[in-house]
């Protein structure tokens, strides 16, 4: 049974959880920063972390970036050749938490 991905109950009234976990994307020509959290950042302490934030163009992964404790819970990825029609998601997977989506 694959692993359940989680993701916003409410796009429009995101909980404190939710807006910690979800992996937020930001793009700027070919560089694309992906945070955890948009707003509220995401602990990143011995017991408490995010392990890796994976990138998606189209469905298809781009790169997975493991992530130190002492790391902030970010990723900063590069993309060659991003058009306006490609579609990019996020996977940010938390060890307490599980794995989430970008919206
Ligand atoms: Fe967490």
């Amino acid at each position: 049974m694959a692993p359940l991905i989680k993701t916003a109950v409410d796009k429009n009234n995101l909980t404190d959880s939710e807006r910690k976990h979800i992996p937020f994307i930001t793009i700027s020509e070919n560089t694309v920063t992906v945070s955890c959290g948009d707003g509220i950042t995401h602990p990143m302490e011995d017991d408490h972390w995010i392990i890796f934030i994976e990138l998606f163009k189209n469905g298809e992964s781009v790169e997975k970036i493991t992530l130190k404790k002492t790391d902030e819970p970010k990723a900063v990825f590069t993309v060659s050749n991003l058009t306006d029609t490609d579609t990019l998601s996020a996977h940010a997977f938390c060890n307490l938490h599980g794995i989430w989506e970008s919206l």
